[in-house]
């Protein structure tokens, strides 16, 4: 997403800057090209050396240096996107004014790029009325903003409003704010991980799903604009930033979700690994060792694709996922027929690279149209773009 890219890093004097390095750090990391603007009190915090340092490019200070004249003008409008990380209340103030009266407030006067502001203040500056309307002024003007966030601020160990966003957040939203919105007003539903049906009160039977798949899938339909909600089983993975996070533990808590969640959703992606058998009657007491080998009656779960076919929205998107070992494309493309679905992602568990915990995944693409793509070995997060690519075209 980023590679290529080429961003502003704006930062004004707080103490959040010291969090303002790591976003520069994440941004070239990610591949983008970044040009950081500070003002003169922001050198106060991180000096010029330290952002020259981690972006390899030279740092922007004051409109009388070598080239800045010339700079400010052109690197608002020639950018991809301009990020101000942290933006102070005073820096809010002085841009809602129009004021040019530094480099960065300058660069923001003549900007024609999309422009995402990450405030941080402290919580009685943010709470003043004054703060609030010219926040609301920047909104109504078409400036995209990111937090603040309630948090442990500098000055006060309770939480409190103020708190710049975390690095990864603030690139979420960048990402989202330059990508288009190709999903824009749409409803996403992505379940992911595997689901845990219990023996007796301490065992589970489950399977090795990470959700890795599923989490990316809800975090590139995000950043492409979509309203998603993330129905999760247990995962070690953090919740990717915007989606809303609904989490379940057994079969029937994620058919019941499903179920919730399909009359509004436009697309569902059903990436889950749902347990496919469970214990007949689960033991109400903790079984013990001693009581020598044990040999559990499973029945089979529900079939959540096809149980809750009935609930879907007309026109919407079903996408499902089949992991095999062997034979796989055949077998998908049964299960695409069985469960009724558009698209079915088809990989083989046995191929290096692909299937369960891994970070990459070789998967094929099967459509209802009778499309067939095969993909090289990819990051998942690849694999969820290739899938939202045609996605997108479904919807039409
Ligand atoms: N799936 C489902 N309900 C289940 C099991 C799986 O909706 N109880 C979904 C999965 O999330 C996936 C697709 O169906 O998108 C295929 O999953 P898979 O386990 O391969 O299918 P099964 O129906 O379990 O088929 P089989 O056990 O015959 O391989």
């Amino acid at each position: 997403m980023w590679a290529g890219r080429h961003v502003v890093l704006g930062v004004s004097g707080g103490i959040a800057c010291y969090k303002s390095c790591i976003l520069a750090r994440r941004l070239v990391e990610a591949g983008a090209r970044v040009d950081v603007v500070l003002t003169e009190a922001a050198a106060e915090f991180v000096r010029p050396l330290t952002f020259e340092g981690l972006t390899g490019r030279p740092v922007l200070g004051s409109l009388w240096q070598p080239g800045g004249a010339l700079s400010h003008v052109r690197l608002g409008q020639e950018a991809d996107i301009i990020i101000v990380a942290p933006a102070t209340a005073n820096l809010v103030a002085r841009v809602v004014q129009g004021l040019a009266d530094d480099v960065l407030t300058a660069l923001l006067l003549a900007r024609t790029v999309p422009l995402l502001l990450a405030p941080s203040m402290n919580d009685e500056m943010y709470a003043h009325p004054t703060t609030r309307s010219n926040l609301e002024e920047l909104k109504k003007k078409g400036v995209a903003l990111v937090g603040p966030e309630t948090g442990p601020l500098a000055e006060r160990a309770s939480d409190r409003p103020g708190r710049m966003s975390e690095p990864e957040t603030i690139l979420a939203h960048a990402a989202r704010l330059i990508r288009g919105g190709s999903l824009n007003g749409r409803r996403v539903v992505v379940t992911a991980g595997p689901t845990r049906e219990p023996i007796d009160p301490v065992r589970v039977v489950s399977n090795r799903s990470s959700g890795k798949m599923g989490y990316r899938v809800a975090e590139a339909a995000w950043e492409r604009g979509a309203e998603v909600v993330l129905i999760s089983g247990p995962t070690a993975l953090a919740p990717p930033v915007g989606v809303t996070l609904r989490t379940i533990d057994s079969t029937r808590e994620l058919e019941a979700a499903v179920r919730a969640e399909l009359p509004r959703a436009d697309v569902l992606v059903m990436a889950a690994a749902p347990a496919d058998y469970r214990p007949t009657s689960p033991s109400q007491s903790k079984r013990s060792r001693i009581d020598g080998a044990l040999a559990i009656p499973m029945e089979p779960t529900e079939d959540i694709l096809g149980s809750t076919r009935d609930q879907r929205k007309k026109g919407s998107v079903m996408v499902g996922f089949a992991l095999e070992t062997g034979d796989a494309l055949a077998k998908g493309l049964s299960k695409l027929e069985r469960k009724d679905l558009d698209l079915i992602v088809v990989n083989d568990a046995l191929e290096p690279g692909a299937g369960f915990e891994k970070d990459t995944n070789r998967v094929a693409l099967l459509g209802r149209d009778g499309s067939r793509r095969i993909l090289p070995l990819q990051t998942k997060r690849e694999v969820a773009e290739a899938i939202l690519d045609i996605v997108e075209q479904s919807l039409g």
